[in-house]
């Protein structure tokens, strides 16, 4: 556990983050940190978006784009928007820079990932569509060129997902059709809905399917529903990554300070659900307060399987073992 122990992740952060030249040292940073399962939520708010959690392990960071002239801007409101602060500026480009320097003197004909110590591990890109879905695709999918001609991205080929060391997710405004129209090559995933994955959802379209009209409120996400099919078995890594709700949303906070038999039996079928469709699982909106019931939520969707725990603290996420995980030794947190 030597390179991976609270202790080191605590110094590399002590000396870097805070006084660190903002150019240059991030190779060195990313060399001396191992990937952990972090998601890190509304990544352009940090003092330095995408390296600061590059610096802690991160290995998923979020930034929110808006359409705004042919151009994607990152940013949580419309009315905060800038036009320097867009997703290639803020990401595409940073990302393509330091894959670069890692490969460029490369000769094996293996693609490193940015993690020096886990070259293989790919760094997930969520984008989260506010608004204007379908129009924001074609454009999305062009700004991905540069990774995507350096064969940076994870891709379907039709029969098989090739990962790359960047692996692109939307959420938000999506809709299936955009994400499944190549049969043959699909290097955008989809943010599956998890809580379609226990299998209710299907159940009760089913159950209402006799009537015209189905109340709004008896669907999970209604308006979804026109987006993404409601059958579980739709989903596949052929067209999806993760599988994520708002966990106030479908679990619901802890009432007494601990989660009730029915919550964790629903995160259990959730869990299972989405691990049987090989999907990765990850709660976004987990209470962030009192820190002793976000600790406490932590280890237990730790315990029970989520993939990535998506957090607005990283300093926090990254200083502690959110284990120990069911299902062995190779799927810790630290893994
Ligand atoms: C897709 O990728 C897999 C794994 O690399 C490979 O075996 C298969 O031949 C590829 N299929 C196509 C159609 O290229």
């Amino acid at each position: 556990m030597d390179a991976l122990s609270p202790d080191s992740a605590i110094s590399v952060l002590a000396s870097v983050v805070f006084d660190g030249p903002l150019r240059g040292d991030t190779l060195s940073v990313a060399d001396a940190t191992s990937p952990i399962s972090c998601h890190s939520h509304n990544d352009y708010w940090r003092l330095r978006p995408l390296y600061s959690a590059l610096e802690l392990g991160c290995s998923s960071v979020e930034a929110d784009v808006w359409l705004e002239d042919d151009d994607l801007l990152v940013g949580h409101l419309k009315v905060s928007l800038s036009r320097e602060q867009t997703l290639s500026t803020m990401y595409i480009a940073p990302i393509l820079e330091i894959l670069n320097r890692r490969n460029h003197a490369s000769k094996t004909g293996v693609i490193n990932g940015v993690f020096e110590s886990d070259p293989l591990r790919s760094l997930i890109l969520l984008v989260d569509l506010k608004a204007d879905g379908q129009a924001i695709w074609p454009v999305l999918n062009q700004q991905l060129e540069p990774l995507r001609e350096h064969n940076y991205l994870t891709y379907f080929n039709g029969t098989d997902v090739v990962e790359g060391p960047v692996t692109v997710v939307v959420s938000g405004d999506t809709w299936f059709s955009d994400v499944v129209r190549n049969p043959t090559h699909r290097d955008i995933f989809l943010d599956a809905p998890l809580q379609y994955m226990d299998g209710s959802a299907a159940a009760m379209l089913e159950m209402y399917s006799d009537y015209d009209d189905v109340p709004a409120d008896m669907i999970p996400d209604s308006a979804s529903v026109l987006q993404l099919p409601v059958d579980r078995d739709e989903y596949s890594p052929a067209n999806s990554y993760y599988a994520s709700v708002s966990f106030m949303h479908s679990i619901g906070y802890p009432t007494g300070s601990r989660l009730s038999r029915t919550q964790l039996e629903l995160i259990r079928a959730q869990i299972r659900g989405a691990h049987e469709r090989g999907l990765k699982v990850r709660y976004w909106g987990v209470p962030a307060w009192p820190l002793g019931i976000r600790n406490y939520l932590w280890r237990v969707l730790v315990r029970e399987g989520v993939d990535y725990l998506s957090v607005d603290d990283i300093k926090a996420a990254a200083r502690g073992d959110w284990g120990p995980r069911k299902g062995g030794w190779n799927s810790k947190w630290w893994a």
